[in-house]
């Protein structure tokens, strides 16, 4: 279904996720008919470029990060004469007057402004907006990630853009809730009977959560060294993935009820702080080692200054308090340089009471269910069945497997198409609102300043292998192991 004509202004428009992710996605919208007649996309920052240069630099893009036969030359034509480019500087006038002259050609339609930017710059640029008379009924602001460094510093950009946009105008993205088989795991809670009335600590023994990537650091060394790994991927991507299997089921999809019941979660969350934080966290960063089949440098290596302590692993034992997951232990993790790229979710559930099998029928083990995010996203559920054939009773492991690809023979979309679409429909649903960020940031805080106390220190691990082995004894500790890839 086509969304309403809209103007996207995206600040940042010459940027690397203009580049990688959002002319993309807008791109396949078109493709998918998505976008009506006159949508226009406008690409703004400080360089100064023509309306033609900009499509040259679109085009270029969508050559490098579209599919071979998603570039059609139709469809990139019709995608370019969408495009306009506006130079514009948060923090002088420049610009401002000439952004204001184009919107007022489709002054009805919506207004997404997207902030592709340094934090820093969200509130000049809201500002500006403000006091160049931009912000219609219909405008709405979308920001990225990172929202703060902290609780104090996300307080105060929430403070500063909540001056000039009402909260059900701020889009607060994390492309985490777009991708495909995140939703599916709402699917898959709450459009079945079968799980809910076992999702709870009486049967499930614990939880881990895996995004391990296997790049390093893209040349983004600068906000990364700042940020590592606890900031960059758990305050936000993860601690949301874990809402997601923690909450109790929302009375409806409506935005408010979804968010209200992830927010119990968060709050929920027992602290880490300096008391406990070396017992249930790990710290690693990678040293030198392959990848993709080649030698690659070591996270002090790729520094230009060579001397740091941030993390680019971080494995947690979550807990969280409240009737349903007292004593489920949540394990999270996730690093740069690993052996893989692979996100997933595994529920375990606890072993059967007793078993009625002797011992050369085999071992039992306890059932599993696989949320597979990427890639290769699907559902696989881990079950004991018979091994076929007379010879006696041998059990084996076997899953029941959904791999999406298989089952499904459609395109999987860009988290950001579904994400952008949500903007302009003004659905909030999959947007993190304002008292989660911060009570994401009110759990992240005390872990931060534990590491600072303690003088926590940062284990080395080989890139390409599954992070420090402190890693593996922390969970081994409790008698568990990580899931194995396969
Ligand atoms: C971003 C992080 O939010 O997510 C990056 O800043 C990370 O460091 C990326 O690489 C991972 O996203 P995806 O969609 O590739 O799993």
């Amino acid at each position: 279904i086509p969304v309403e004509p809209f103007d996207c202004v995206v600040f940042g428009g010459t940027g690397d996720l203009a580049e990688r992710k959002l002319l993309p996605a807008l791109y396949h919208r078109q493709m998918d008919e998505q976008l009506s007649e006159p949508t226009r996309i406008i690409g703004a920052s400080r360089a100064p470029m023509t309306d033609e240069e900009y499509r040259a630099y679109a085009r270029t893009a969508l050559k490098e990060h579209l599919k071979g036969d998603d570039y059609r030359e139709d469809q990139v034509e019709r995608f370019c004469a969408r495009l306009f480019y506006v130079s514009v500087d948060a923090k002088s006038e420049q610009g401002w007057d000439k952004l204001r002259d184009l919107l007022e050609e489709g002054k009805e339609r919506i207004r997404a402004f997207y902030l592709a930017v340094a934090p820093s710059l969200f509130g000049p640029i809201a500002e500006q907006l403000r006091d160049h008379k931009m912000i219609t009924r219909q405008s709405r602001i979308v920001v990225e990630k990172p929202i703060g460094r902290d609780l104090a510093s996300a307080l105060e950009l929430n403070n500063t853009i909540g001056k000039v946009f009402r909260e059900e105008q701020i889009f607060r993205i994390d492309h985490y809730l777009g991708k495909e088989t995140v939703q599916n795991l709402m699917a898959l809670r709450f459009a079945n009977a079968l799980y809910e009335p076992l999702w709870n600590s009486a049967h499930i023994d614990h939880v881990q959560i895996t995004v391990a990537e296997s790049v390093g650091l893209e040349g983004r060394a600068g906000y990364y060294d700042k940020a590592g790994a606890l900031r960059d991927m758990v305050q936000n991507h993860m601690l949301q993935l874990l809402c997601l299997v923690a909450m109790e089921a929302p009375s409806s999809l409506e935005a408010e009820a979804v968010r209200d019941e992830k927010l119990k979660v968060l709050r929920a969350l027992k602290p880490i702080n300096s008391s406990n934080v070396e017992k249930l966290t790990v710290r690693g960063q990678y040293r030198a080692g392959a990848s993709a089949g080649g030698p690659v440098k070591g996270y002090l290596e790729e520094l230009e200054g060579g001397v740091s302590n941030t993390e680019t692993f971080v494995a947690i034992k979550a807990e969280i308090g409240n009737w349903r997951w007292a004593g489920v232990p949540f394990y999270l993790r996730t690093g740069k340089r690993l052996a893989a790229r692979m996100s997933e979710i595994v529920i375990s559930f606890k072993p059967i009471p007793h078993s009625i099998f002797d011992d050369a029928a085999g071992r039992i083990t306890a059932n599993q269910l696989v949320i597979r995010l990427q890639p290769d996203e699907g559902v696989k559920q881990w079950l004991m069945i018979k091994d076929p054939g007379p010879g006696g009773m041998r059990l084996r492991h076997v899953s029941l497997d959904m791999t999406f690809a298989e089952a499904f023979s459609v395109r999987n979309p860009d988290a950001y198409e579904r994400l952008l679409t949500d903007v302009i429909r003004s659905n909030q649903t999959l947007f993190m609102r304002r008292d989660e960020v911060e009570a994401a940031w009110k759990w992240v805080d005390p872990i931060l300043k534990g590491w600072e106390a303690t003088g926590q220190a940062v284990q080395g691990y080989t890139a390409g292998t599954w992070g420090p082995s402190h890693a593996i004894a922390l969970i081994e500790r409790d008698g568990r192991t990580w899931h194995e890839v396969g």
